[in-house]
Parts: C-alpha cells; structure tokens; sequence
C-alpha cells in the first residue's frame, strides 16, 4: 500500500465545504467577537455538525461485523452441460468479483473470534448482472422453517430487559427446536471459531437449480474450499484474541492482501437430477442436511482469488448489499422454504438499510447497463436519463428471453403444508455421524468443552435436561459426558417418530 503522504501528494486535494468552496481553516467558527454567539450565517460550521450527526446508518439486523474485499472469480472448468449462465460458456472467463464475511449476532463493533457461524456472501459482476451467492462457512442452517428466523436470532442476540446475550434464552430455543442439533454439532466443534475471515469453507447451503439453454435443470449446491484449508481455533485461544484484538478478522484479511498473499477459493458444485432428489433419503429442500460427498462428489466450476483491499470500508463493504435473490439466467432458486423467504428479506432489507436505490451504489451497481421503469426516490444517481419511464411505442427498449422461459419446472403436489418442521429420526442420522465417524478424539473433547462452559450458564433446569435430551438422540455418549461435565445426571433421548414419517421431495416430471 503506498503511504499516507505519498497518498495526499497524489490527491493534492485543497479542503472545501460540501459544496466546495474553498475554506482556509476547518477549525473556524465565525462569532461575534471575542467571545459572542455563533452565527447561524456559519455554513461551513452547521454543515460540519449536521452531516456529523447523520453518519451512521442502520447496521445489518445480523451478520453486522464483517470484513471483505475485492477480487475476481475465473471459470476453470466447463459446466455448460449444466447451466447457460454466460459466465460459464467459456473455460478461462473472468467477472470482478466483491466478497463479505462475517459473525452473526454481534453488532458492529463485537469480536471476530466470537464463536459464531460465519456469513461468506459473495457478488459476482457477470455480463448478464450482478449474481449473489449468499452463503455460510458451514453446509447447514439451524432451521428449515423460515418463520422461526427471527425467533431464533433473538434468542443469539440480547434479553429484552438485561440487555445481556443470555444462555437460558439461547439453549431454551434450542433445545425446543432440535433440527437446530446438526448446525449446533458443527458451532460448537472447532469450526465455530475460524481462524480469521480468509482461512474457511463456504457453502451454498440452500439447494439451487442449474439450468441449460433447453431447460433442463439440475440441482446444485456450490461450495468454496479455501486454498490452505479450514483454519480454526481452540475456544481458549478464540477467547483471548476477543480480549486482545477483537479486530482479528479484519486485521489479518487486509495485512494478507497487503501482502500479496490473496486470499483463494476453488469452487465445485455438487450435483443432483430430480430423479436423483426423488430417490436420495433426504429432503433435498431441507437446509438442515448435507448430501454425502461419496454419493455427490465435488464438481469443480472456478476459482475465487480476493486481491484488493477496499480503499474505502463504508463505502465498499458496509454498503455492499447481497442477495440470494440477485441471480442471472441459468441459475434460478429452489423452492427451499428457508431460500424462498430470504428472496424478499434481503431486498427488503437493503431498502431499509440503504435505500430504495441501493442497486446505484457503486459497489452494488452490475458492470452492464440497467435499463427499466424504475425512476427516482432518494438518492437516484443513474436516474436513466431521458429514456422514457414507461413501455414507449416509440423509443422501445430491446427484451431477451431467458433461452429456457418457457420451460416447465417442478409440478409441485399436495395441499398447503405448513408444518415444515416435524422432527423425527432422520434428523439425528447426520448429527451423528458427525459425532461417531467424523470427530475424533481431540475434536471430541474440545466438543463436550465448548459445549459444557456454555450450557453449564443455564440457569433453567428444565432448558438443561430438553438440550441433554436432544444430544441423547445423537448420541447417549455424547449427552452423558456433556451432563458430566456440568454437573448434572443422565438424560434420556425425546421420543421421536421414526425417519419414515418424514417429509419427502415429492416431486413429478
Ligand atoms: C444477512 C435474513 C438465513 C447468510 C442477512 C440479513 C438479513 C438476513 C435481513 C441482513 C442483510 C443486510 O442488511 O444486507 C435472513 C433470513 C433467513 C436467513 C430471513 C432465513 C429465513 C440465512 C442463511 C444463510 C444466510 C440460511 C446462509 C446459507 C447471510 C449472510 C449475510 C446475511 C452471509 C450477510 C451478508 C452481507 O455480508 O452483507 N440475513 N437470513 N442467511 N445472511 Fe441471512
């Protein structure tokens, strides 16, 4: 990075008002005499204040603390047989790429080492518009019903009263929604203290369609795997960089790029067709399960490489505005439920948080020209010029179908249903085998360890023994050394219904 002064000589900027014109002394403030009152007459001084005052925007409802940067994505393999994104219709094609990551629950100023999932949103300029991967580090979510979103993100945040992170509330949600227990195996393990923002997967979680110039679709899920592999901390070491430099993150991201050492990814998709999803033992539209790697192998498509710091943090990351509904032809959604709610929440809340011309800020703006109805509000920079505001006869815009328009995709059966989260056995098969097959016997200890120093904080007896029980159906080893290691005697898995009566994909070509 070149210097501070080598900077302002290159910017040789002489200082203004904000509507630039020249002032000799930013500290001046124009009074009558010696020691009478202000003037109001003062332009420069009122501006000064009242723009002061006006600073701070509203920060993200979640995921408020972050850190990104900018960079590129490259095709590295031919998935044209997959999809017709134009992105992808040629092995070497690059788009600019902006990348956030982030904690959850904490605010803005909270630690980077808090243990917490971490959000890897990633925007892709393409030659057909901006497409948001709006994913996580880990390849699971704590819900499969969306109305249980902001519930859940309560109990992570603060008590109404306290205004404290308070464990009874956190582990009360938890413990009565236990399709939360595969994503909580995974926060609790070492991966919920990643070492840094640059050093760990991400994972589209949701399940999206792929889809070719004939329509066909196929069902994907894309990962990003960190050239260098998934760095993380012990708890006590995540604890003490909290304490020490709560800026971890952020810090070690820019000293890295700083250094040349940019930050890369290679990206896969998984792959799966309808019939596949009819047949696999999992809903594929559930967000609560991973498909197997050995029955859906890795598909490379790309490589992520992060290679230029912001120059400006509010400007570029703090006003990034992702979402998973900014998509390009050959990459629609499934109908997740989880992913269906999130198509509205982040536009909705990009309008709120920025306003209703977000699209215009330069860091959200695609790189191909925009062209609609859409007209004025706050803020309108590109307001179109004098393009007509409505369908012309006679300066007519061009439109492009998507090659694939017409095509038919899922039939979807049945009455509404709106109980999405009946558990029963199948949702305890992954959780564990994490536990069983895939933990070892550090990666076990560090489990009951992390999990006991934040159980042990519940008060509520009856919050204890529901989330012992849930650990019990993953595992009575598992629960038995957590109620050990807090002090409270052994707990009996919850009856649950066998994997049978879950919901399946039901689906019809
Ligand atoms: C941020 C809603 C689930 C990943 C946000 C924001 C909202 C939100 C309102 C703030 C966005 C902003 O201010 O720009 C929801 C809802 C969910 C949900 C309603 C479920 C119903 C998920 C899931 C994932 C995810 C399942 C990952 C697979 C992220 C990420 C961000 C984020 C990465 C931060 C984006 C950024 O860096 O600007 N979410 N979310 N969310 N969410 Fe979600």
């Amino acid at each position: 990075m070149p210097s501070k002064q080598a900077i302002a000589a290159q910017d040789n900027a002489t200082y203004t008002t904000s509507s630039g014109a020249p002032v000799a002394e930013p500290y001046a403030i124009q009074r009558i005499g010696l020691n009478g009152p202000v003037l109001i007459q003062d332009f420069h001084h009122i501006d000064l204040l009242a723009h002061f005052a006006r600073e701070r925007i509203p920060e993200r409802v979640v995921h408020a603390k972050g850190a990104g940067a900018h960079g590129y994505f490259e095709v590295t393999h031919d998935i044209s047989d997959l999809t017709c994104a134009s992105l992808f219709s040629k092995v070497g094609t690059k788009c600019p790429a902006t990348a956030r990551f982030s904690t959850v629950g904490g605010e803005s100023g909270s630690a980077d080492t808090a243990r917490d999932p971490r959000g890897f949103a990633v925007k892709l300029k393409t030659d057909q518009g901006n497409w948001d991967i709006v994913a996580n580090n880990t390849p699971v979510f704590f819900l499969r019903d969306p109305s249980k979103f902001p519930h859940f993100i309560h109990t992570q945040k603060r008590d109404p009263q306290t205004h404290l992170k308070d464990a009874d509330m956190f582990w009360d949600y938890l413990s009565l929604n236990p399709e939360s227990v595969h994503q909580v195996m995974i926060l609790f393990s070492d991966r919920g203290t990643p070492d840094g923002y640059h050093h760990m997967h991400g994972y589209s979680g949701h399940t999206f369609k792929f889809v070719d110039s004939e329509g066909k679709y196929t069902y994907v899920q894309i990962h990003f795997r960190v050239r260098g592999g998934f760095k993380t901390l012990t708890d006590a070491q995540a604890t003490k960089l909290a304490g020490e430099n709560a800026e971890y993150g952020l810090q070690t991201l820019f000293e890295d790029i700083e250094a040349g050492n940019y930050p890369t990814w290679d990206v896969y998709v998984q792959t799966m067709t309808a019939e596949q999803a009819e047949k696999f033992r999992y809903n594929i539209l559930d967000l609560t399960k991973v498909w197997p790697h050995g029955e859906f192998p890795l598909r490379p498509i790309g490589k992520l490489v992060l290679d230029k710091y912001p120059d400006n943090y509010f400007a570029e990351i703090e006003q990034a505005a992702f979402s998973p509904s900014h998509l390009v032809p050959g990459v629609e959604p499934s109908a997740d439920p989880v992913l269906q709610s999130r198509l509205f929440s982040y536009p909705d809340t990009h309008r709120h948080r920025l306003g209703v011309n977000y699209q215009q800020l330069p860091v959200n703006a695609p790189v191909v020209p925009v062209a609609n109805f859409q007209r004025d509000g706050f803020m309108a920079i590109n307001n179109q010029g004098t393009r007509p505001n409505y369908q012309s006869s006679l300066v007519p815009l061009t439109y492009k179908p998507k090659p694939y328009e017409q095509v038919k995709h899922e039939v979807w059966l049945g009455n509404a249903n709106v109980d999405l989260s009946f558990i029963t056995e199948l949702d305890f098969e992954q959780p564990r085998a994490l536990w069983q097959k895939v933990f070892d016997d550090t990666a076990k200890e560090h489990f009951v360890g992390n999990v006991a120093g934040h159980l042990g904080n519940v008060k509520s007896p009856i919050v204890k023994a529901r989330q012992l029980s849930v650990f019990a159906n993953v595992d009575q080893d598992l629960s038995d050394r957590i109620a050990k290691a807090i002090g409270h005697p052994s707990v009996k898995p919850l009856s649950v219904p066998p994997a049978s009566e879950a919901t399946r994909f039901q689906y019809k070509a």
